[in-house]
């Protein structure tokens, strides 16, 4: 399917609507239901919403691992039908592989794209340089702490040039300190990489530091219960600045009105 759309469309969500199918087909779930969404090019999208509300099945079929079973989701007003190298993944799970030296994760995808070796070790290293970890190039996966773990495996996504990086509570199990540490180092990244982000998130202060807009979702089956313009300049995204700024609080105190249950708006 093709739709018509403006050029700042990157994914266009339309009355999506995800089940899954139970007990052989006997019975389903419904996991999100009526989403529409315009994903803009070069946005940094953050969805938030209670535990179980659909988050990451909404990702998983940006993704293309899970089709809808009503609606549409389009990228560049092309459906999307399958995984494929324009749109990286970051799961909770670092998914590094142990055996591997950092810089070979890194690389990894690139080797499977048929890129020769001097070049998928310059981009390799150009992204590990980004993400503050040139000194672990040669360290395997167990030798890392958490925060390194994820910034690996945001490397990683990144030296594959996807178009769209779609974040599934990436940091959720890193301690307090290296999460912010992280959330600050992602934007500076965001900044320089230019691409399409989606973060997936249970923080709302998270989101509300990441993003350019918020979209809340409401329980399970998820729908979109309210959208929050975050309209803080980037130079201020930093959490010393963050933590004092109004704009920021209010904003805060916004979303969590929203993602603790008022009504939905009719
Ligand atoms: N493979 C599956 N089969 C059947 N039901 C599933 C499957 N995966 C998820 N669900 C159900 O779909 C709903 C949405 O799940 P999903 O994992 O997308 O939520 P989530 O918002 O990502 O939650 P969390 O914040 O806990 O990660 C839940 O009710 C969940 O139980
Ligand atoms: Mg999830």
């Amino acid at each position: 399917m093709t739709t018509t759309q403006t050029t700042d469309t990157k994914i266009r969500l339309d009355a999506v609507r995800l089940e899954y199918v139970k007990e052989e087909g006997r019975s389903r779930h419904l996991a999100v239901e009526s989403i529409s969404l315009d994903i803009r090019d070069k946005e940094f999208l953050v969805v938030v919403g209670p535990s179980g509300c659909g988050k990451s099945t909404l990702i998983s079929a940006i993704a293309g691992f899970l089709k809808p079973t009503g609606g549409h989701i389009t990228m560049d007003g092309r459906e999307i039908t399958r995984p494929g190298a324009d749109r990286g993944v970051v799961f909770q799970e670092y998914a590094l592989l142990p055996w591997k030296r950092v810089i070979d994760n890194v690389a990894l995808g690139l080797k499977f794209k048929g890129v020769p070796k001097a070049e998928r070790y310059a981009t390799a290293r150009r992204f590990l340089a980004i993400t503050n970890l040139a000194d672990a190039e040669q360290k395997f996966p167990h030798e890392l702490s958490g925060g390194m773990k994820q910034r690996a495996a945001v490397a990683r996504t990144l030296a594959n040039a996807p178009e769209v990086m779609l974040m599934d509570e990436p940091f959720a199990a890193v301690d307090a300190q290296t999460r912010m540490t992280l959330q600050e180092e992602l934007v500076r990244v965001w900044e320089q990489a230019r691409l399409t982000v989606l973060f997936v998130t249970h923080s709302v202060e998270e989101a509300v530091f990441l993003g350019d807009r918020v979209v809340v979702l409401t329980p399970g089956p998820g729908r979109i219960k309210s959208i929050v313009d975050v309209s803080i300049p980037r130079a201020r995204r930093n959490w010393q600045e963050m933590n004092q700024d109004p704009e920021f609080i209010r904003l805060r105190d916004e979303v969590l009105v929203q993602v603790r249950g008022q009504p939905v708006a009719a």
